[in-house]
């Protein structure tokens, strides 16, 4: 049961999830809003002795050199060395904070209980009202800050009475403190363009661990998403912490030990080059910083993510209740034309792809005026009458006369100098006044963070959406920033592009959804650059990769599985040789890579043989039939592609009677190998069908003695769906 509790004598709150709790307190002075507790369930009352132990610690503390407080809302400020959640400059000079509690709260809405802490700095006008959400199904805790200038805004629009704003050097959406421990491990997701989300770990020694981009975009290299124990945690066993950033833009995740024993994590939005000036009245809304614990290992804390984002994040912001409806599985034309896109090209892989069953058909970059190549167009979001000399109506009345929803690929952040609207409005880039302009796949990035250009960003696509009969947008953004200069800000704050930019991005993609309710969005940058709970939250799934091989894959496809859920990550089955690697691999083995996540067809399909169109339409069907397992299920990793050339993974529905298994082998070698695989989470006293060959198996049986490898040496695979009769 997930409840917010008070207790008045001894200033300590609860914060009870379904399987943990979290605990906090109030200094001595009544100055410090105190961290006591993240782990395991407790009552209100345990937390009575924690915050006793607090002040007795403080008081033993050596002359001068005790640990710090451990804050919930670190400033810097007085003698304190560790991590800053917030640092701020005041008009007078002052660069310090001392905070006191002003306030607290808790609130109830139908589907959630939120604890609210007012701070108030001692002698400035800056305030923090710290937040913690927990929605009754979930053992996510959501912390993010708002933060306020609290003078009131002069008339005439100056900076208030001390003459001047204050300038957020650092803010943080949240800190966390973890207990003490002799160890501690950080698992963590990294990667570059073509490798995303692979899983990584590293022993955390004295000094800061800090994982983030100075991207403007979540990036390749590193998700913002961290996952700590103290070194004995295993999949299914074990205690682990973890978080992970609302953020789409530049952030930093720090990871510091404290000198006594503890883990302290901050994270936020980078304060890198990126300076905020807080004007008299303004107020400033954080991310949220999202943590959970889990005492069933790294797989129950991925388990916990994932049944958060299907019920509160994917697919609209606020969404709440069951998790959102079954994706389709797409057709994409990328990998098949590229760039050379036409109405025939189109209707004829639109005409095979409906006969494989795919139930969306999404027509990729390419489509529109001037785009030849990546050197030219983007800007000009028309379709191309050279391409399309009907327009795009015809395709589009043809793929939804074969059953099929249709998308459109879009890039509307980016522009190619060589375009109409580079020419139109060579000011709207990011830009240094006289500086070279960094071009990337020969495109630069439009500054969403002034109004005009997002103003024209949402006006583009709304125009399309409204203008065409479009399912499904493919969202892409294929570089990272560069010289993020805004001249027409010059000594106003440019730097707040960084932060003003992914704003601005949500609030389109927000309008964008609430004017056309009925059309699906994927995220995409260049595969998953841009993958986080801040895009998810506005989409409805994400490109998971470039790299479609799928034996390649499983690594990305099993780091995505530690912080998203399966139904958010879109898998394509491609050609063989992949175009990518040029290695081959059996169609079947393709297809069973893709279906641990949202199911998609990529590949040339007029180059497929008969018998292998055959093959695909009956491995589409059979996708369709595990479908609501896989994107709805509870996920169990079972096997690492990290610990060997065997991967694997199963998926239980909601009441435990659906299993599917899916497991796949690399290139071994032809010595003593597992013949077996163990599954998990079965009831061992049931009975359990294999739904193909109608063997029936008791759960003990499944679990204790597994099911059967293929023989096969090498790119072998196996799917396997099991109901439980009894
Ligand atoms: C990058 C994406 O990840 C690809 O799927 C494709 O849409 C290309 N961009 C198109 O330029």
């Amino acid at each position: 049961m997930t409840e917010i509790s008070y207790d008045a004598e001894h200033q300590t709150w609860l914060i009870q999830l379904p399987s943990s709790a979290y605990g906090l307190g109030v200094s001595a002075d009544g100055r410090v809003v105190r961290h006591l507790h993240w782990g395991p369930p407790c009552d209100l009352a345990d937390l009575v002795p924690l915050a006793a132990a607090e002040h007795a610690g403080r008081r033993t503390g050596k002359i001068g050199w005790g640990h710090e407080e451990p804050s919930e809302y670190v400033p810097w400020g007085g003698p304190r060395y560790d991590e800053p959640t917030l640092k701020a400059d005041f008009p007078d000079g002052t660069r310090g904070i001392e905070w006191q509690l002003t306030g607290h709260d808790i609130s109830r809405s139908a589907d959630a209980v939120t604890l609210t802490l007012d701070l108030a700095d001692l002698a400035c006008p800056l305030r923090a009202r710290l937040h913690y959400r927990v929605f009754h199904d979930s053992d996510v805790l959501e912390r993010w800050a708002t933060i306020s200038h609290a003078e009131p805004a002069a008339a005439g629009g100056g900076d208030g009475v001390a003459g001047g704003p204050i300038v957020l050097r650092q803010s943080h959406s949240a800190n966390w403190w973890l207990p003490r421990r002799e160890h501690w491990r950080a698992r963590y997701l990294t990667g570059g363009w073509a490798s995303e989300t692979q899983p990584a770990q590293t022993t955390l020694g004295p000094g800061k661990f800090v994982l983030e981009s100075r991207r403007g975009v979540t990036s390749h290299h590193l998700q913002p998403y961290f996952a700590l124990d103290d070194g004995t945690a295993t999949e299914e066993t074990g205690e682990v912490w973890g978080g992970l950033l609302a953020w789409s833009g530049s952030f930093r995740l720090v990871l510091e030990t404290t000198p006594g024993g503890s883990v302290h994590v901050s994270g936020g939005w980078n304060d890198f080059d990126a300076p905020i000036e807080l004007a008299a009245g303004e107020e400033l809304t954080l991310p949220v910083f999202a943590g959970c614990y889990s005492a069933a290992g790294q797989g129950g804390l991925s388990r916990s993510w994932h049944d958060y984002q299907l019920r509160h994040v994917l697919g609209g912001r606020g969404r709440t209740g069951g998790p959102p409806p079954l994706r389709p599985v797409l057709y994409n034309s990328w990998e098949a034309t590229g760039f050379d896109v036409t109405e025939g090209g189109q209707a004829e892989l639109a005409d095979l792809a409906a006969g494989l069953g795919a139930e969306l058909f999404v027509v990729d970059d390419g489509w529109f005026t001037g785009r030849r190549d990546d050197q030219a167009g983007l800007g000009d979001w028309v379709p191309d009458p050279a391409k399309f000399p009907r327009g795009l109506d015809p395709l589009i009345d043809r793929v939804h006369e074969l059953g099929m929803g249709f998308g459109l690929w879009v890039e509307p952040e980016m522009v190619n100098p060589d375009s109409d609207l580079y020419r139109a409005h060579p000011d709207w880039v990011l830009h240094f006044s006289g500086r070279a302009r960094s071009e990337r796949r020969h495109q630069l990035v439009l500054n969403l963070a002034c109004d005009d250009v997002a103003d024209w960003v949402f006006g583009t696509v709304d125009g399309l959406l409204r203008r065409y009969q479009i399912d499904f947008i493919k969202w892409d953004m294929n570089r990272h920033f560069s010289e993020p200069g805004w001249p027409e800000r010059a000594g106003h704050n440019p730097e707040r592009m960084w932060v003003d930019y992914v704003r601005h991005l949500y609030s389109i993609l927000d309008r964008l959804r609430a004017a056309h309710p009925r059309v699906a969005f994927e995220a995409c940058a260049g595969g998953g650059a841009r993958i986080d709970l801040g895009i998810l939250a506005r989409s409805d799934q994400a490109w998971t990769s470039d790299n479609t091989d799928a034996w390649d894959r499983l690594p990305i496809q099993e780091g995505f599985s530690y912080a998203y859920p399966a139904q958010a990550m879109v898998n394509w089955v491609t050609d063989s040789p992949n175009p990518l690697t040029g290695r081959r691999l059996p169609l079947r083995y393709r297809f069973h890579v893709a279906m641990a996540g949202t199911l998609g067809l990529g590949g040339n399909l007029s180059q497929w043989s008969p018998a292998e169109r055959v093959e695909a339409r009956r491995l589409v069907a059979r996708y369709k039939e595990i479908r609501p397992v896989v994107q709805h299920g509870r996920q169990f990793r079972l096997a690492s592609t990290q610990d060997g050339p065997l991967g694997a993974v199963q998926f239980v529905s909601a009441d435990g009677d659906q299993v599917v298994v899916l497991a796949w082998t690399g290139v071994r070698h032809f010595r003593p190998w597992p013949t077996r695989l163990r599954l998990a989470a079965l009831d061992p006293a049931a009975t359990y069908r294999n739904q193909d060959t109608g063997e029936e198996r008791s759960g003990a049986s499944l679990r204790q003695l597994g099911l059967k490898l293929p023989d096969d040496l090498d790119y072998a695979s196996l799917l396997v769906r099991l109901e439980r009769v009894s």
